[in-house]
């Protein structure tokens, strides 16, 4: 029986868009809706698993029996993400995480001067959550799911990715302004750190989430 295949695991999803802010007015974005990680979600609670969802900034109903925390930054979403990893069977890091942050916050808004030209934005790394998870951080026995979100050379940039971020399963997705983002549906392939390669048509997000936790499931049994 496949349908109840994750019941007695805790599994750790992200979703949604961080947002860096620069001031108590403004931040840095980016496009996530937070679907896929909700359909993430969704599909695990289905097949039985404890759901912890990490929400980015989503705008999204909470999915019923899943526990979420809502988080707005990339720092408060590693904090939540490491805290339930802890004891997780797997974590799926479908969040779009800002790689960098405005050095400083100005406490109150910023204004601009006349005659005076506006002043660069200057920007500091993020942590790589994922790369903090995976590889010989995880713990025994526990899968680590990354995404990579790509607008060109998207497979060659996806196994290039799965090398760098110690992963054991990399979903690779074609982005852009109205592509992926926001949208109900979405197409991947599939790679697995043992060369595997999964092609998932273009079709529903849940499709694509389903996918994904019977890859997992077949490396947690
Ligand atoms: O939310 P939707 O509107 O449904 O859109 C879905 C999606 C496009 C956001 C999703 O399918 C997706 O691709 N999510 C990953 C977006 C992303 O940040 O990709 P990336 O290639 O920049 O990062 C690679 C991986 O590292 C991701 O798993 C990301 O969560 C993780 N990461 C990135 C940066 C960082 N500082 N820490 C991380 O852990």
């Amino acid at each position: 029986d496949l349908t109840r295949d994750l019941a007695g695991r805790h599994v750790v999803v992200s979703a949604g868009g961080t947002r860096e802010p620069l001031d108590p007015v403004r931040f840095l974005g980016n496009r996530s809706s937070g679907k896929q990680g909700y359909a993430l979600a969704r599909s695990a609670a289905a097949r039985g698993a404890r759901v912890t969802l990490v929400a980015a900034n989503a705008a999204l109903p909470d999915p019923a029996g899943v526990d979420v925390v809502p988080v707005g930054t990339a720092v408060q979403l590693r904090e939540a993400v490491l805290k339930a990893a802890a004891d997780a069977d797997a974590v799926v890091m479908a969040a779009a995480v800002a790689d960098f942050r405005p050095e400083t916050y100005a406490a109150g808004k910023i204004k601009k001067q006349d005659g005076q030209e506006p002043a660069p934005i200057a920007l500091v790394r993020n942590p790589d959550i994922l790369a903090e998870i995976a590889g010989e951080r995880a713990r025994p026995g526990q899968v680590i799911v990354g995404f990579a979100a790509e607008t060109d050379d998207v497979l060659a940039n996806g196994r290039a990715k799965l090398a760098r971020k110690g992963c054991d399963l990399l979903v690779v997705n074609e982005v852009g302004e109205r592509k992926t983002f926001g949208a109900e549906e979405n197409e991947a392939v599939v790679l697995g750190a043992d060369g595997s390669e999964t092609g998932v048509p273009y079709g529903p997000k849940e499709a694509l989430a389903d996918v994904v936790w019977d890859l997992v499931a077949e490396r947690l049994s």
